[in-house]
């Protein structure tokens, strides 16, 4: 079974009460939710984890290099701020997914950059909690074709080395 750990970043503990014209109305429990139904019909095993501290979110990304197959995160404020962030995800070396809720791109200035993106699959910006629904579909369509990749590879690199053994 996939397994992937989901992390949201600071004040997403607050999504529902928080600025409601730019995050909607969802609290987080809500979205917590519509991830794990989605990823019981996937058979994905998701672990879904909020902080408001960078040092935390960092520990935990780095403990997934233990049992996980991929990372989804919305950094919220540290995606344009922790190069911390992005050097865990680096050195894990998981598919990451990073989401935002609004469109980042179409916000203040200082939200267009992303220190994350450069190390990550992909990111979903401005779609509201179905980007995280998005992003565990692609996450797990990557990681299914990944493990289907190595498998197709595998028996020719043993057929080479039987051959090799013939020798
Ligand atoms: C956010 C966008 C960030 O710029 C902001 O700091 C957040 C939330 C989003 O989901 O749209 O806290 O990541």
């Amino acid at each position: 079974m996939l397994r992937i750990r989901v992390l949201h970043g600071p004040n997403l503990n607050l999504l529902g009460t928080r600025e409601q014209s730019i995050y909607g109305t969802l609290s987080l429990d809500v979205l917590d939710s519509a991830i794990t139904k989605l990823a019981e019909e996937l058979a994905v095993k998701v672990d879904l984890r909020q902080s408001n501290s960078e040092g935390e979110l960092v520990t935990w990304i780095q403990e997934a290099r233990k049992g996980y197959d991929g990372i989804i995160i919305n950094p919220a404020a540290y995606t344009h701020t922790s190069i911390a962030i992005r050097d865990a995800i680096a050195a894990v070396g998981l598919p990451t997914v990073e989401v935002h809720l609004s469109n980042i791109h179409q916000r203040e200035e200082f939200r267009h950059r992303s220190y994350i993106v450069g190390v990550a699959i992909g990111q979903i910006s401005g779609l509201g909690p179905m980007g995280y629904l998005l992003a565990l579909r692609g996450l797990h369509d990557h990681l299914i074709a990944s493990r289907r990749q190595k498998k197709t590879s595998a028996p020719a690199t043993s057929q080479r080395a039987a051959k090799g053994s013939r020798k």
